[in-house]
């Protein structure tokens, strides 16, 4: 079930730089980013559960936890554990977030070969999540990409508060470019570009998209990461594609949120996203009734339902039998 069996128009025109790709690489942070922000613990056997329905939905890049400080996050803590008992299903990629060295050690130890590091486009953030200056996040990250790729490994680089910032309002193009290509110079393969508290809207997308191709960034090396506090994940997301990104984070059922960024809440919702993809008729891999499955599960595991409007609506039906 998908918009093209409601009859509805699909064509779009391709714009400049880039064009409408044929098919997009789903990034699933629904076990990290969704997960790092629940109030309780949920427990590691419903995390690897959680994986493991994800994979068997198709998803092809599932971000598992991160080797942050526990401290700091104690929703994943058990990341260690995690790898230890998880089935890697055969091609499925299972990168964690790794800040420092003592992260990349831990990562390492726990047989992780795809990582990212998390840096942001503002001062503020930079303070509060990594307890670092702007210009220190680069000093802490430089060293773990030199020896995370020395060693063979992927490393992607985010960049938070790429469009406002909850302390310091909006957020300058030119500083978020900055900061994403000296990522890029460090060794990652691909930036994250990330609306951390949801403020993009889509003009301002295609502004921080064309500016980053300007300054002969191309979209082949960007993804995009929209929380949907105000309800524009798909509509920022769309732009993007529409220039050719080809690479979308989201998380299933819409969960998620950051801990250290007021008013962050949940990603863009995973099966919104594939029914968009499926209306436009791009590529994607995902088995919808199965993703929507799990995030029905897994919602009954949090004891809330999921905000994702698709999975609502067929979740809804399925259970009805409507
Ligand atoms: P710090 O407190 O400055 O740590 O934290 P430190 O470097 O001063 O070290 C202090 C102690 O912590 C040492 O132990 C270290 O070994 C230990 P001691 O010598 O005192 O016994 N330590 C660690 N232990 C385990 N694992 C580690 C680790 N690092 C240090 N990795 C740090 C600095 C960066 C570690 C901390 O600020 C941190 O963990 N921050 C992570 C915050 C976080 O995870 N935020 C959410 C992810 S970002 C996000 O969600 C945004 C994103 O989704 C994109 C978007 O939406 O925009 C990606
Ligand atoms: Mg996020």
């Amino acid at each position: 079930m998908g918009p093209r069996e409601l009859g509805l128009p699909m064509q779009v025109a391709s714009p400049e730089p880039g064009e409408l790709p044929t098919e997009v690489t789903i990034w699933e942070v629904g076990a990290r980013d969704g997960l790092q922000n629940e109030k309780e613990v949920v427990p590691v056997e419903v995390k690897l559960e959680f994986l493991q329905r994800m994979a068997d939905a198709g998803l092809g890049v599932l971000e598992a936890t991160s080797f942050v400080r526990p401290e700091w996050v104690p929703q994943l803590a058990d990341a260690a554990e995690l790898l230890a008992g998880l089935e890697r299903a055969p091609g499925v990629r299972y990168p964690v977030l790794v800040p420092n060295a003592r992260g990349l050690d831990r990562a390492l130890e726990s047989g992780v070969r795809d990582i990212a590091i998390f840096a942001a486009a503002t001062e503020t953030f930079t303070q509060r999540n990594l307890n670092r200056s702007l210009d220190e996040q680069f000093v802490m990250f430089d060293p773990v990409v030199q020896r995370a790729v020395g060693e063979g490994l992927a490393v992607r680089g985010y960049v938070s508060m790429c469009f406002g910032d909850p302390w310091e309002g909006a957020v300058p193009v030119e500083q978020v470019v900055s900061v994403g290509k000296r990522l890029l110079e460090m060794g990652c393969w691909q930036l994250s570009l990330g609306d951390t508290i949801g403020v993009a809207t889509p003009g301002h997308v295609e502004a921080l998209v064309r500016a980053f191709v300007a300054a002969g960034v191309g979209v082949d090396r960007l993804a995009v990461h929209f929380h949907d506090t105000y309800g524009q994940a798909l509509a920022n997301t769309y732009a993007a594609v529409r220039l050719g990104v080809s690479t979308v984070d989201s998380s299933a059922g819409g969960l998620g949120g950051c801990p250290y960024a007021k008013s962050a809440t949940g990603n863009l919702a995973t099966e919104d996203l594939v029914w968009m993809l499926d209306g436009l008729g791009l590529k994607h891999g995902v088995d919808l009734g199965k993703l929507v499955e799990t995030s029905v599960w897994m919602a009954e595991r949090l004891g809330r339902p999921s905000p994702s409007r698709v999975v609502k609506a067929l979740g809804t039906a399925e259970a009805s039998g409507s």
